[in-house]
């Protein structure tokens, strides 16, 4: 039947394509033909009916049909921008080399290319950015040695320390499964079994818990990675991100007064600053441990639910990152991005963080089911430099890896005939001795409360009040035994960080009871004074 379309000629490249009367902006099918209705389906007269053999009719609308993707199941509403992380070289005096032999981070003032989303976490994709929520900081470095992902958050702590608790943790944050709606007694339900998360839920309460936009806050790796070096020696490293643009968070109130009226702004921001040439910086700093248990501290080197003391293990500088290029296309660049704790190259590497190893599994297996298959294939994701895998097929493969290899019949190896080698160089091995009894326990020196303390007295007076009036207002959704688990919990942290939110909440109560009663009391008169009908 008739497409609707004329059609030409195909092949050679894109521009040599045109045909006499098409120009550059034609607008076309994905098949090339160029059309010339797109107002009008084609129709039996002009008041139908439409017709099944409407090829550029379909095409079009089950194109759209599919325009989306499932969004992250958590960390769906995001901002990215391009830019480049520039390496100082050195760990104080030394040279860099002396604990890591990744080539991102040697030869000073070497540039890399880097690409990051920040992002909110519990919803969904066009939800407001003024909400209370850690904030996501993910970078990915296109190193000359294969990507680098780290995948980060603005808080340096996180509320759970073992990944099999993930998927509850999640699903207690987030909407409730029969209203849709976030639950604060859902949420306390939850927390207060979980006394690991009173340091992290100390920030996230506090103005901490809203920054005011995305360049204005720190990043964090969180979790606890290794640096090895050229003789197979590693050290433990924990990363950090501070702004130059210095810090900036909102109070609940302030934030409020946000959302009155823009919900996007923070994409905005980051967007608008990079447009008009203000690109915003951070400078990576990191700390490192020696490679053991370290039993001399009161907390375990592995707990993402600690910082490790700055007085004890100073911040080095090594490098700074300038985002210098808003995406293209948001969808192809910032939604497609997909970022993962087992993106690294040599010379980093995991350490025995239980919650980093579940991280990892968890990342590219649900891009696999997000993006797809060949989700490295896509722009933004592929590294900037030569791939050569024997992996073939899947779902929208889009160029085979073994392209421009002398024997394109060899995607096997080992090979007597050709194909693809491994590679080699002279670094030591880094092989680890690792022993134990298979177990299912948590770390020793749990220690739940006292950095949650340090927390609660290290925040100035307004973040303080701005955490206590929070708090009281998100408890006075629970029923008493949540309320009175969780006093419990603050007590353990500060007596009066206890105290306070306990008074908070009996003075809250006292002011919902004596509400009730005015209204009673109205209730009353009313029925007195006026006649029914
Ligand atoms: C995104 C899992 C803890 C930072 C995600 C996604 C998953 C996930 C499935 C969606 C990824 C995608 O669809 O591309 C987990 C699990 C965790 C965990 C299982 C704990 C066991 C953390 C922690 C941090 C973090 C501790 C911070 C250090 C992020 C960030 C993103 C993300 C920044 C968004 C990445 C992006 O911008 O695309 N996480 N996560 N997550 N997670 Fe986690």
């Amino acid at each position: 039947g008739d497409t609707g379309t004329s059609v030409t000629g195909q092949g050679g490249p894109r521009d040599s394509r045109l045909t006499e009367n098409e120009a550059a902006n034609t607008l076309t099918t994905r098949q090339g033909h160029p059309i010339k209705n797109n107002q009008n389906t084609r129709t039996v007269g002009n008041r139908g009916p439409a017709t099944l053999e409407n090829y550029q009719f379909i095409e079009k609308v089950s194109h759209f049909d599919r325009e989306r993707i499932p969004e992250r199941v958590v960390h769906a509403r995001g901002a990215g921008a391009h830019g480049y992380f520039e390496t100082y070289g050195k760990v104080g005096d030394e040279p860099i080399s002396k604990y890591t032999r990744a080539k991102v981070f040697q030869d000073a003032g070497k540039q890399t290319p880097v690409f990051v989303r920040f992002s909110t976490v519990m919803h969904g994709n066009h939800s407001p950015e003024t909400l209370r929520d850690p904030r996501g900081f993910a970078v990915k470095f296109y190193t000359e040695e294969g990507n680098w992902d780290l995948v980060g958050n603005n808080l340096k702590v996180f509320f759970i320390r073992d990944a099999i608790k993930f998927p509850d943790f999640v699903h207690a944050l987030k909407p409730d499964p029969v209203t849709n709606i976030q639950d604060n007694e859902r949420v306390f339900d939850f927390l207060s079994n979980t006394p690991e998360a009173l340091h992290m839920i100390t920030l996230v309460f506090s103005p901490w818990g809203i920054p005011a936009n995305y360049r204005q806050m720190q990043g964090s790796g969180v979790n606890t990675y290794k640096w090895v070096n050229k003789d197979g020696e590693a050290v433990l490293v924990k990363y950090h991100w501070e702004p130059k643009q210095g810090i900036k968070n909102l109070t609940q109130k302030e934030a409020d007064e946000i959302q009155k009226n823009n919900f996007n702004h923070a994409t905005q921001d980051l967007y608008e600053a990079i447009e008009r040439g203000d690109y915003p910086e951070w400078e990576l700093f990191v700390q490192i441990m020696s490679d053991d248990e370290h039993p001399e501290l009161n907390f375990d080197p592995l707990d993402d639910t600690k910082i490790w003391p700055k007085d004890q293990f100073p911040w080095y500088p090594v490098g700074k990152m300038v985002l210098n290029k808003n995406p293209e296309n948001y969808f192809a660049e910032v939604e497609q991005a997909a970022f993962g704790t087992g993106v690294l190259v040599d010379g980093l590497d995991f350490s025995d963080d239980k919650m980093l190893q579940g991280r990892t599994f968890s990342y590219s297996d649900t891009q696999r089911y997000r993006v797809g298959t060949n989700y490295l294939q896509l722009p933004i994701n592929a590294p900037k430099k030569h791939v050569a895998t024997n992996q073939q097929g899947g779902d929208m493969e889009y160029e085979v890896d073994t392209a421009g290899q002398s024997n394109p019949h060899i995607n096997y190896e080992p090979s007597n005939i050709d194909g693809l080698k491994e590679y080699s160089d002279s670094d030591k091995d880094y092989t680890p001795h690792v022993e134990g009894n298979l177990v299912r326990e948590t770390l020793d020196r749990t220690n739940d409360y006292e950095q949650a303390g340090n927390a609660y007295r290290e925040l100035d007076d307004v973040e303080r009040n701005d955490l206590i009036s929070n708090l009281v207002s998100a408890l006075a959704d629970c029923r008493s035994i949540i309320q009175e688990k969780m006093i419990e919990h603050f007590t353990k942290c500060d007596e009066d960080y206890g105290r306070r939110v306990k008074e908070g909440l009996e003075k809250h109560m006292l002011s919902m009871k004596a509400k009730a009663e005015q209204a009673v009391q109205e209730a009353e008169q009313k029925g007195h004074s006026t006649d029914s009908y």
